[in-house]
């Protein structure tokens, strides 16, 4: 068990800790404050406990270079509206310079500051010694709190906890929870659903699963590839052409583990990758020649949430359909609805799925959405990811 916050003394203390407040944002406006949310019982604790916090995190790809549109400014705003105090915040195009060392220094108990982009060092990404060690004199303890960064082994992420003790705040502890139950102490029955465009992307997280559910229903630009290895039409849907062999190998996997993998039955397809296109839904092994798989079917849908609806543990990683078209969303939906109905612990693999649930407006019926994309399916395919792998065990 990773040790966390509550198993240490903070008062006081100068502790860094890392969030993922990588958020999505249109001409500086943050759109979707999800992740800054998510750290706040984190940093209110601190807070409360007397800790002097700095808080850091990446915003976007800088690539090393201090870009102003991607300075986070408007998240010390953010936060220094949500936690009702003023957070410090230095816009250093170095992240680390003699200012921001007089401010972390002259931090008063339960004050807090934010330091700029951590991506504005171009040694953060390759793990840098020196950059580590840099953010590191800031402080006593390190805080890992970036679920969604915890697949990256960067100096902020992994290299500091080579300088002070590592603990997690509460979103990591419920992250590790949530994903680790689901996987390693399930509820059975559990059935996990996959979707996404390519076979090739999601060959570890299949392989994985595999291994822990009962049932696993395939949707997704994926379920091409394997309506492919089944001999099926699938005029111009997106193929992964060179796993086809593969899919076909992953369905006699399930077969021999016993695990009852369902492709759809039926489909909705169209002329264009458009919105607006002529559309059909047809019988998975009738589709024409020259339309496009955009959305499962209605039958699909149905036959999906029957199983939803018979588990008691649910994971959820990638769409069912383009479902950013409003007319390809609603395989999408059926799964999102059939979760929200059902009485399964449901957990959702963030990114794209995450996305779909809250545009359903679903999300507060969820046992837990992950705030991680390509951590949550980094842990889902079983690995260890460095950022986590750093926290001290109790
Ligand atoms: C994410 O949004 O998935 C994380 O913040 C990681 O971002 P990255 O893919 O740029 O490392």
């Amino acid at each position: 068990m990773k040790k966390t916050i509550r198993d240490i003394e903070v008062k006081g203390k100068r502790v860094i800790v890392r969030c993922d407040f990588n958020v999505p944002m249109k001409n500086g406006v943050i759109t979707d404050d999800t992740r800054i949310q998510a750290a706040l019982p984190t940093i209110k604790y601190l807070v409360e406990q007397g800790a002097r916090v700095i808080l850091m995190s990446h915003l976007g790809r800088p690539e090393g270079e201090p870009k102003m549109e991607f300075s986070l400014k408007p998240v010390a705003d953010s936060l220094t509206a949500a936690l009702g105090k003023e957070v410090v915040f230095i816009s250093s195009p170095t992240v680390v310079d003699d200012d921001v060392k007089n401010a972390a220094a002259a931090l008063k108990d339960g004050d807090v500051m934010l330091l700029e982009n951590v991506r504005f060092r171009k040694e953060e990404t390759k793990n840098g010694a020196g950059f580590a060690g840099e953010l590191a004199s800031l402080a006593e303890i390190f805080v890992q709190e970036a679920f969604g960064t915890a697949h990256r082994a960067h100096a902020s992420t992994a290299g500091i906890a080579d300088y002070l003790q590592a603990v997690s705040g509460f979103l990591i502890e419920k992250e590790v929870k949530f994903l680790g139950d689901a996987l390693e102490k399930p509820e059975r029955p559990l059935v996990g659903i996959l979707g996404g465009s390519k076979v090739k992307d999601k060959i570890a997280v299949i392989t994985s699963l595999l291994e822990k559910v009962d049932t696993l229903l395939i949707g997704g630009g994926m379920m091409f590839t394997f309506l492919k290895a089944e001999g099926c039409e699938i005029g111009k849907s997106i193929l992964d052409a060179d796993n086809v062999d593969l899919a076909r190998k992953l369905m006699d996997s399930a077969r021999q583990k016993g695990v009852k993998l369902m492709l759809p039955v039926d489909v909705v397809c169209a002329e264009e990758f458009d919105n607006n296109a002529r559309t059909e839904t047809c019988a998975c092994n009738e589709m024409p020649k020259d339309m496009m798989g955009m959305d499962i079917g209605p039958v699909t849908g149905k036959m999906f949430g029957t199983e939803i609806m018979a588990a008691k543990t649910v994971i959820w990683n990638g769409p069912m359909g383009v479902f950013e078209m409003p007319n390809f969303a609603a395989g999408t939906k059926a799964i999102a609805s059939a979760l929200a109905d059902s009485g399964a612990i449901t957990i959702i693999g963030g990114g794209d799925s995450a996305a779909a649930i809250k545009q359903f407006g679903l999300e507060d019926q969820m046992t837990h959405i992950s705030t991680g994309g390509g951590a949550s399916l980094e842990f889902l395919e079983g690995k260890e990811l460095p950022g986590i792998a750093v926290i001290e065990e109790v």
